[in-house]
């Protein structure tokens, strides 16, 4: 890991998008490292570790990490080329746009997704799972942990729980993205088969990395397939061998890795298991920041896309436009106070909502005082851009 530098990086508008957020100095110098052969002892031991790490952070003895060029995207594709065969169904829990397109995703890979869908702002009941799984066998579930779209916060651990009690076979599939390192992921204990995320949000890394972790079952599950992968470059027949090479500290090679940004990972890694704050603690004050955020948005008289507060993220918030402020108005607004905010993202609301994130570096370090400068942004930007009609 690179060592602690007196690296700055240059003044910035305070990037609160809900990914990719800030990184710390740290991170960033890291990712300055020389540039460093992919088979190095010395590259090695900084894979192998991040590897490590990654477990820590998702609370698993036993997942199998795979850490991959690509983006979050390519966590996707090798759930649907590993895990799923052909002509195989696939339940996709839908509480924004990221369902969708998985489902689009799995269906590109001949499996065949149902979506169970919510209303906007709120998740499919571990109720309507039940029956659902009553109905139909299903090779997988997914979930989108945090819908970035909506800022849904789903209950993956009582999820769990339903598929194992009723379809015990099937695997259970998280999509982290938008929560790992902001919100509790404990995949051992929850029975979470596949976790999978990318660095550029709660992980605080530049973007450019598939993160997955699959449990001894989902690999169990690959091993047994009765048709090959259908990817060359996301199939775990190429990637398995590399990853446990690099965990026992030996070289190989099947497609070069993004060498610096792993590096960039193992710091921030390093930060989130190592540094002052544990994990818990770190959750602890994802949920405080989020509650003084939602509160300051209560008190504009404005409504959270999220119903129940209770399923409401703790690493982003989405908020209705009232009538009368647009998306331009109020990004501008909030740009001339140097903050970064977010527009719709669902398809036919796009225009009528902004989201805010509040993850990492910009919760965790509290000297940094990003969320007062959010909280007054937000106060003062709302009150310009609604006088701006
Ligand atoms: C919940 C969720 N899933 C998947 C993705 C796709 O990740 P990426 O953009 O890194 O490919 C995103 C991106 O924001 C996301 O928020």
């Amino acid at each position: 890991m690179a060592e602690q530098s007196k690296f700055k990086q240059e003044p910035h508008k305070l990037l609160v998008i809900p990914g990719p957020i800030e990184v710390s100095d740290d991170v960033l110098f890291a990712n300055a490292h020389p540039s460093m052969s992919h088979i190095s002892p010395d590259f090695i031991s900084v894979f192998g570790d991040s590897i490590r790490m990654l477990r820590e952070v998702l609370f698993t003895k036993t997942g199998q990490p795979f850490l991959v060029a690509g983006s979050g995207t390519l966590g996707w594709d090798m759930v649907a080329s590993n895990l799923v065969e052909p002509g195989e169904h696939a339940l996709v829990l839908h509480s924004g746009y990221f369902g969708d397109s998985l489902a689009e995703c799995l269906k590109v890979y001949g499996a065949k997704p149902v979506q169970l869908k919510a209303q906007i702002g709120a998740a499919p009941t571990p109720d309507e799972l039940e029956n659902a799984l009553k109905g139909s066998k299903f090779k997988i579930v997914t979930v989108t942990h945090v819908d970035t779209s909506t800022g849904v916060l789903s209950d993956i651990k009582s999820i769990a729980e339903v598929v194992r009690r009723v379809s015990p076979e099937t695997l259970v599939i998280v999509d982290g993205v938008c929560s790992v390192a902001s919100e509790e992921i404990r995949m051992d204990d929850w029975g979470i088969d596949v976790v999978l995320t990318a660095p550029q949000k709660g992980l605080g890394t530049p973007p450019g990395l598939s993160i997955l972790c699959a449990s001894e079952r989902a690999i169990q599950t690959f091993t047994t397939r009765t048709a090959p992968p259908t990817s060359y470059y996301a199939s775990w027949v190429n990637w398995l061998p590399i990853m446990k090479a690099y965990e026992q500290g030996t070289a190989a090679y099947f497609a070069t890795p993004p060498v610096n940004l792993i590096y960039a990972f193992n710091a921030s890694l390093t930060e989130i298991t190592k540094g002052k704050v544990s994990l818990e603690e770190r959750f602890r004050l994802h949920r405080e920041a989020s509650k003084r955020i939602k509160q300051a948005v209560t008190d504009l008289g404005l409504k959270q896309l999220v119903l129940d507060p209770a399923f409401a993220a703790n690493g982003m918030t989405a908020v209705w436009l009232p009538e009368g402020v647009s998306v331009p108005n109020l990004l501008s607004a909030f740009a001339k106070k140097d903050v970064v905010i977010a527009g719709g993202l669902l398809k036919d609301f796009k225009t009528k909502y902004f989201r805010i994130g509040h993850m990492g570096i910009s919760v965790v370090d509290s000297s940094r005082g990003d969320v007062d400068k959010i909280i007054d942004a937000l106060g003062q930007s709302f009150r310009e851009a609604g006088a701006a009609k």
